[in-house]
């Protein structure tokens, strides 16, 4: 079993630059046109080269694969389309020796219809011990013909299956708050804490250094469960699913094991909840280390609402003593090429805007400069593989190819997540794009647009104003200068419509960096500065030009 730690770095994830591997989408090593972990193992040394602190990985366990893996069949192997457990243990190793710690993705409020529980629960009788692992209740009506209540699923639909008792009469219901083959966990049954604490163990066993917590907020939930209207506003905590004061405990049980291990394991939720107060409650000390900041990434491209987000996102971290995080994209979000392209540059997980139209050349220049605000402010930023190659959303997949469940779910009226989903555009002229093999057997899973020959990493690799040379140069000086990363924050006077800060040096003295963008409609001139450390254009005549940023020595 592996052990090689990387370098101990008390705390290492307060700054942490953590690179989103959507696995099934980064390399194909086998041919098969689905990315592995021998691609993803030959292609370490890009990761190493660009510059990331750790990697997370998109959930890699054997699954059916209902949600692309986010149904979980054996929270303890890896899924046969992606490798072995051994060669799991073997990229951990190796990315340690590259100083990269590894992220894993845990799913705990629901699993795969496949999961053996599930299969035991199914074929068990109402009332059964393994019943009680999920949430399985009689249904409504003179025939139990009628869901249990009326709460629909995230991917549309109602949350309720009804099952069918072995003589293949109707049975019980389940609920699954996702897709009907990814079955909610029944979080109050101890039988359930026990296991993912043993989960957590295996991989922090395996050097996992730590874990990314799928869905956080929803695990508990209300055992009355009771019909609401949507419209409802519950009081904190009151929600029958969403944010349950008994979360918490959960995580402070999470927590315990993590701090029984050496070399600062981490925990990262995935929590969107609009209020803040709310969200900081998961990062309590005794709780997660830190959190997605989606309010960041939902944000329009507007100067006072990002400054809004930053301040309150700043101050709210503060009470609990937790790093904020910066993120632009992972693999359930509108690629920001494109949602900084349209006339609405807001974004949320209901409001898509797919098809609207697009200013490709527009998005991609707001894009840069949002890069280089996101890894200038305080605490972590992640970067979602494609990011760095200025990859835009892919919107014209055929109706047949698409995979998401969102797609089918919706009744073929969301077209989901697959548009940032698609394989990475790695060398050559046409697909697979060095994704896949030369001569390799099956064509990639999704379809990757012909015009991305000159967005390869390869086409980038000796371009200097290429998007992955921004993101590589932007890192690079993140880890030479002490004070990016973790720290304060000061706001500097600017024009309306400009954001500019400095994040004064750690050491009294030391140097400090100012980051300046330009959101306003007019060029405006570069402030006095010590020296042009980046920026996301040409800095013509000394002037920022709309729509970019930079990086300054401050004075
Ligand atoms: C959040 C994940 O990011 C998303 O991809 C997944 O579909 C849901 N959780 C359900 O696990
Ligand atoms: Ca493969």
């Amino acid at each position: 079993m592996p052990d090689a730690r990387p370098t101990p770095q008390p705390h290492w994830w307060r700054g942490a630059v953590i690179y989103e591997v959507y696995l099934r989408s980064f390399a194909d090593g086998n041919g098969d046109g689905i990315g592995d972990l021998a691609g993803l193992r030959a292609r370490l040394p890009y990761l190493a080269e660009l510059g990331i602190d750790a990697i997370w990985f998109s959930p890699w366990f054997p699954s059916p694969m209902a949600d692309a893996g986010y149904d979980v069949a054996d929270y303890r192997d890896i899924a046969p389309v992606f490798g072995t457990l051994a060669e799991a243990e073997a990229v951990i190793e190796a990315a340690h020796a590259e100083q990269i710690r590894i992220i894993i993705d845990l799913v705990p409020n629901h699993c795969s219809s496949e999961h053996p529980w599930f299969v035991e629960a199914l074929a068990a009788q109402p009332g059964a011990a393994a019943r009680d692992l999920f949430w399985f209740r009689p249904g409504r009506g003179p025939d139990g013909d009628l869901p249990p209540n009326d709460w629909e699923s995230i991917f549309g639909g109602p949350a309720w299956t009804r099952t069918s008792t072995v003589d293949g009469t109707p049975g019980e219901w389940y609920l699954h708050l996702f897709d009907p083959k990814q079955p909610d966990f029944n979080w109050s049954n101890p039988k359930v804490r026990e296991e993912f604490e043993d989960i957590l163990r295996f991989w922090f066993d395996r050097g996992v250094d730590g874990v990314r917590i799928d869905s956080a907020a929803l695990l508990v939930k209300d055992p009355a469960l009771a019909d609401f209207d949507v419209t409802t506003e519950f009081a904190p905590g009151a929600h029958p699913y969403t944010d349950r004061d008994g979360v918490h405990d959960i995580y402070r049980g999470w927590r315990a094991v993590a701090d029984a291990y050496p070399g600062d394991r981490a925990l990262i939720g995935e929590i969107w909840l609009p209020d803040p107060e709310r969200f900081t409650l998961y990062l309590r000390p005794d709780e997660m280390h830190s959190a997605f900041n989606f309010p960041f990434l939902e944000s329009a491209w507007d100067a006072a609402a990002l400054r809004a987000v930053i301040d309150s996102t700043i101050e709210v971290h503060a009470r609990v003593g937790a790093p904020a995080t910066w993120v632009l994209a992972n693999h359930d979000v509108t690629r920001p090429v494109t949602r900084y392209g349209r006339a609405d540059t807001s974004w949320s997980l209901t409001y898509r805007q797919h098809g609207a139209p697009v200013d490709l050349a527009l998005g991609l220049r707001r894009a840069r400069a949002a890069a280089l605000l996101a890894a200038a402010l305080p605490g972590g930023v992640y970067v979602y593989q494609g990011e760095e190659l200025g990859l835009p959303e892919v919107e014209d997949i055929p109706d047949d190819q698409l995979q998401d469940p969102f797609w089918i779910r919706s009744g073929r009226t969301n077209r989901g997540r697959d548009g940032c989903r698609v394989p990475l555009p790695w060398s050559g002229q046409a697909p697979p794009f060095g994704f896949s093999p030369d001569g390799a057997a099956e064509r990639p899973w999704l379809p990757q647009p012909a015009a991305w020959a000159d967005r390869t990493a390869a086409a980038q690799q000796d371009e200097p104003d290429s998007v992955l040379n921004l993101y590589r140069a932007a890192l690079a000086i993140r880890h030479a200068e002490p004070a990016l990363g973790d720290g304060p924050l000061r706001w500097l006077p600017s024009a309306d419509g400009v954001l500019a800060f400095s994040r004064p040096a750690a050491e009294p003295g030391g140097p400090g960096v100012t980051c300046v963008v330009n959101l306003s409609d007019v060029d405006v001139p570069v402030p006095a500065n010590g020296g042009v450390l980046l920026s996301s254009a040409p800095l013509d005549g000394g002037t920022l030009p709309v729509d970019a940023a930079c990086w300054l020595r401050t004075t």
